[in-house]
This record gives structure tokens, sequence and C-alpha cells, in this order.
């Protein structure tokens, strides 16, 4: 065994015994209650493809609380929703009319508060989405922005600029949005609006303090309501340098600037604002808890993850590995380090509502261009479901036994693939559209669940689902997987019910030696995970299995396979020497 790695400074969320508050057990339950998201599974619900309780083929929070069962029974810590405000879905929800109010067609806040009793009543936290980076163009203050006339105060809460040219005709640079086309949007008057993703989410001017005072009232408005804390949406692109002579794309591409001073993205000054809300967290008994979404190179994301910011942050590095044992342990050791310089906690993320499910992934060859392949139906090449779906099981028991909290995407416990064929005149996502089809976007992970194999749309909706679920879906429902103890769904309860029994202080050693393409690591307390992603069966190290993705031949691990072991019979056989032989 080599190199022992200790993430973090603070206690585990559980089963911890360190720390100075040991016989205090009011205080270790104090520290417990803020230190919960340190290693939580945190199980990620898109609201509208969750469940529909009212028929009319969006999913919605009674929906969600309708399936609280399911949620407890999985065995998840929180739950994260994706955006439920008010929005006219020009990009599924994170276009916000509205941030302290809930969509009509998914409910109300009292359905809302409901959801938070019935998700906190089953131990369950909730973790709800902020979009601070823009605001829908059908927002208030946007729509009084249009309305008012250049160099006006509506007009400074978002990123307003004088167009080029003796009228101001032409855009006031050559940018173009995330999504595809120009970043920028004339309004008929000379000036133009900023909008990094779609022209329907204009950006905020974080240079304004009514923004920002606006953003603490919504973050006071969710948190007073019970909510546990927040995932923050583009966190790196709230501060802005607009001053000009604008640089053109080409020049912003150079990125010849140095770290913390980019025109538009991880500007230190960003950091100003998370401060100011983890003060506000920090007011709170127990403190909030932030995560951020920032696209920043990696040792830019330990400011992000601070306690002085927001605490967390997203590390995507996994998401977009090849399955490969070199190359995960890089990217662990690489992580851990990371949470250790900023006092966080390591996130683990597979899949998400942007991208292609990890069990597709990995039924791909490596390096397949994906955003090609689903442009072709997804059929060339043709995905090895079989093996996308055991590296997809193995994964997910490599990552669940890893130090740190574990962010899972809703239909990923019914090993739910991508479904690559939606016609295009069902596609939502603004990709499609912004990019004249040469993307076809992030609908196929985000086709509506299936529950029940006989219900009509699967158990989802009593009407017609929001984007149409695939006949094959059926095989994969959560009625059909229930009663089957080698389902994914199974696997799921299992590892997730074991890992919350070993849970332990956030440290991992590796064990080398334990076979070609294999990454294996040990945890405080004897819990060890061996995972096989190369292509031969290798033999397991001692220790009795707990928890294994996939069947097992005897001792031996069989390629695409993760088992966790333990010492416990060891320690078990230790405590009854100590007892004596009558075990009393
Ligand atoms: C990141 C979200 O995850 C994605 O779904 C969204 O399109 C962009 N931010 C813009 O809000």
């Amino acid at each position: 065994m080599t190199d022992v790695l200790e993430a973090g400074t603070a206690p585990a969320a559980q089963g911890s015994t360190q720390g100075s508050t040991q016989d205090r057990p009011q205080e270790r339950r104090r520290d417990a209650a803020a230190t919960w998201w340190r290693q939580a599974v945190v199980y990620q619900v898109y609201p509208r493809s969750f469940a529909d309780a009212d028929g009319d083929g969006l999913g919605d929070l009674a929906g969600v609380t309708a399936r609280v069962p399911h949620l407890a029974r999985l065995g998840v810590d929180a739950v994260w929703l994706s955006p439920f405000y008010p929005s006219q879905l020009a990009d599924g929800g994170y276009d916000v009319d509205d941030h302290r109010a809930v969509d009509p067609r998914l409910g109300t806040l009292e359905q809302f508060d409901e959801m938070v009793a019935a998700l906190h009543g089953a131990g369950i936290k909730v973790v709800v989405d902020i979009v601070p980076n823009h605001s829908s163009d059908q927002h208030r203050w946007f729509r009084e922005a249009l309305a008012a006339a250049p160099g006006s105060p509506e007009r400074d809460r978002y990123v307003f600029a004088r167009g080029r040219g003796e009228h101001g005709e032409l855009p006031p640079s050559d940018w173009t949005a995330v999504f595809g086309g120009p970043a920028w949007e004339h309004v008929g008057d000379g000036e133009w609006y900023l909008h990094m993703f779609a022209p329907e989410q204009p950006d905020w001017n974080w240079a304004n303090r009514e923004v920002r005072e606006d953003f603490l009232r919504t973050l006071r408005f969710w948190a007073d309501r019970g909510v546990d804390g927040f995932r923050v949406d583009v966190a790196h692109a709230l501060a802005k340098d607009m001053s000009l002579p604008l640089p053109t794309a080409a020049e912003l591409a150079a990125d010849d600037l140095p770290d913390g001073a980019h025109r538009l993205t991880d500007r230190d000054e960003v950091h100003e604002i998370y401060r100011e809300w983890r003060e506000l967290f920090d007011s709170y008994d127990p403190p909030r808890t932030a995560v951020a979404e920032a696209w920043v190179p990696a040792h830019r994301r330990a400011r992000y993850a601070s306690p002085e910011g927001l605490g967390q942050a997203f590390n995507f590095d996994l998401l977009q590995a090849d399955p490969d044992a070199a190359t995960f342990r890089r990217v662990v050791e690489d992580n851990l380090r990371l949470a250790r310089e900023s006092g966080a906690s390591s996130t683990w993320v597979l899949s998400n509502h942007d991208v292609v499910r990890h069990a597709t992934r990995y039924a791909l060859p490596a390096g397949t261009d994906l955003q090609a392949w689903l442009l072709g139906g997804g059929t060339d090449p043709a995905p090895d479901r079989e093996r996308g779906l055991r590296l997809a099981r193995a994964a997910t028991a490599f990552v669940l036994a890893l130090p740190g909290s574990a962010y899972l995407y809703q239909g990923e416990e019914l090993g739910l693939p991508e479904v690559a064929d939606l016609p295009a005149d069902v596609l939502q996502d603004p990709t499609w559209v912004r990019s004249a089809g040469a993307e076809k976007g992030r609908d196929g992970c985000r086709v509506p669940l299936p529950w029940s194999a006989s219900a009509p749309a699967l158990g989802f909706s009593t009407g017609t689902p929001h984007l149409p679920q695939p006949a094959w879906f059926a095989g994969l429902a959560a009625d059909v997987q229930e009663a089957d103890p080698s389902s994914t769904l199974s696997f799921y309860r299992e590892a997730l019910a074991v890992r919350r029994r070993l849970r332990t202080e956030e440290e991992l050693t590796w064990v080398d030696g334990t076979g070609d393409g294999v990454v294996a690591f040990t945890r405080p307390g004897g819990w060890t995970c061996v995972t096989n992603l190369g292509d031969g069966a290798v033999e397991l190290p001692a220790g009795r299995v707990v928890l294994a993705s996939g069947p097992l031949d005897g001792r031996a691990l069989p390629p695409g396979t993760t088992a966790w072991l333990t010492d416990e019979d060891a320690q078990q056989d230790e405590r009854q020497d100590a007892q004596g032989p009558t075990g009393r």
C-alpha cells in the first residue's frame, strides 16, 4: 500500500470519531448538521422529466412528493432540484422569469413546502438550483429594461452596450454564445444586450448593487422555506469586464490574460459576491450549503469551493474521462489534493442533465464524437449496451466508495441509456436550433422516467410526456427492476445502504499490485474498493465481499466490475477474541 491522501480537514459527515467534539454530544450533533454535505449522496431531479402528478405531460413538484418513497428507499441523503421557477423553457428552465416563485405548470409554493416537508420527513435534504448569470427575457426587470431608455437605471441591471456603426446597427463585438450564434441581441435603439447562452437569457450586470441585493433576497427566500443548500449555475461568469474597447472573439480565445483577469469568466472579483452569499448562508443554523458549477481550470476551483466562498465546487473530470484505471486514479488524486487545498470535500459526477448518460458513453468506443454520434441517431458506431451498463455500474461503485460527495442523476439508478434517436421535431434544447442542426443537444438524457412498465406513459404521466419515451424504456421501468435482485435499481439501493454503513473519514489509501487495468483503494475502517477496468479477470484481495457491481466468479473479479470488501470478519474475530470464548 502507498500514498495516504487525506482530503479536507473537517470531520466526516457520519461515523467520524476524530475532532475535539468527540466527548461533547451536542457539539458533535451541531458539527454533523453543518457538515452533512461533505460525504452526501445527492440525487439530481430534473423536475419536468421526473414524475407528473397532474397529467399535463410535464413533471411537477407534487410528482416529486409522490416519489419520495422511491428516493428514501434508494437511500440518498439529498435531492438537488434543477430549476422549477416560472420559465418559458427556452433552456429547460434555466431561463428564469421569477426566481422566487414556482412555475404554475409545476405547482405552487404550497406544494413546494409540502415537497420539502415530505423529503425532510424522509431524512432527505433539499438543494435548489440558483441561476445568477442570467434571467429570462420575460423577467420583470428585463421587460422594464427594454421599455426604458439607453443609460437608464433599468438597463444598468443587465449588460447593454451601444452597437458599432453609425446607428449602432452592428453588434458591439463578434462574440458567440455558448449555444451558438451571436452573443448580442439588438433592441432597436442602437443598444444591444449580452446573452452568453440563448437570446432569451440576458446576462445580469453584477456590478449593479440592486442585482446583488435581489439575489440575496432570493437566497433568503428559499433558505427561509427550509432549503438546505444551493447549486449555483454558471458560477464562474457573474463578474465581467465590459470596459471599452471590447476584445474580439479571437482575442478572447487567445486567453493570454493572467488568471482572474479574463474578461468574461473566472474573474477574481466574482468571489466578492460569494463572500457576501457565504455570510448569508452562515447566518442560518445549520449553515446553508452551496456547490458551484464553475467551468474553470482545476487550479482555480479551490476558490469557489473555499469555506469563505460557496463551500464546494463540482469537478466534472470523471464525467469527461474514459473508463480507464490510470485515468480514474489520476483524476481522484488530483481532486483529493484540490479538495484538501480548499477545505471542501470532493464532488463526483458521472451523469447530469447536460451530458450523454454514462451507461451510453461507456457503450461506445473511447474517443467517439458524441455529438456526431447523436446526429446520426445513435447507430454509428453501434453501442454495446451490455458493456456500457456493466462499466457504468462499476464506475458508480467506484465513485460511491470515494471520499467526498457523489452526485447522481435521475434515471441512472435504472441504468437508463441515452435516448439517441429523438426525432428533430420533438427536440427542445436550444442548442439544436442555435447551432442550426449541427448539435442535437441534451434532450436524450432528459426523457421522462419509466416508473411502471404497463402503465400509460410508463407511469410518468396520465397525459402525453413532453418528450417521447421509447418503447424499450418499459424493460427498464422501476417496477420491473423492483423485484429483481440483480437489477441496476437493486444494485444502487444496496450500494447506498452499504456506503452509509461504511462511510468513514475522508481518507483514501491506494492499493497497488492488484492487476493490469485495476484501480483499488482502502478507506479507514477496512473498506476496500477494487475496480477492474482491464481486459482480464483478477484475483480479489483478502476480505469479505460486501458489494459487487456485477457477477463475480468465486474470488475472481471479472472485467468491468467493482467489488467492495471489508475486513469486518477479521474485526469481529478480534472482538470475539477480546471478549473471550463465550462472547460475553
Ligand atoms: C448550466 C446548466 O447545467 C445548463 O443546463 C444550462 O443550459 C446552462 N447552465 C445555462 O444556464
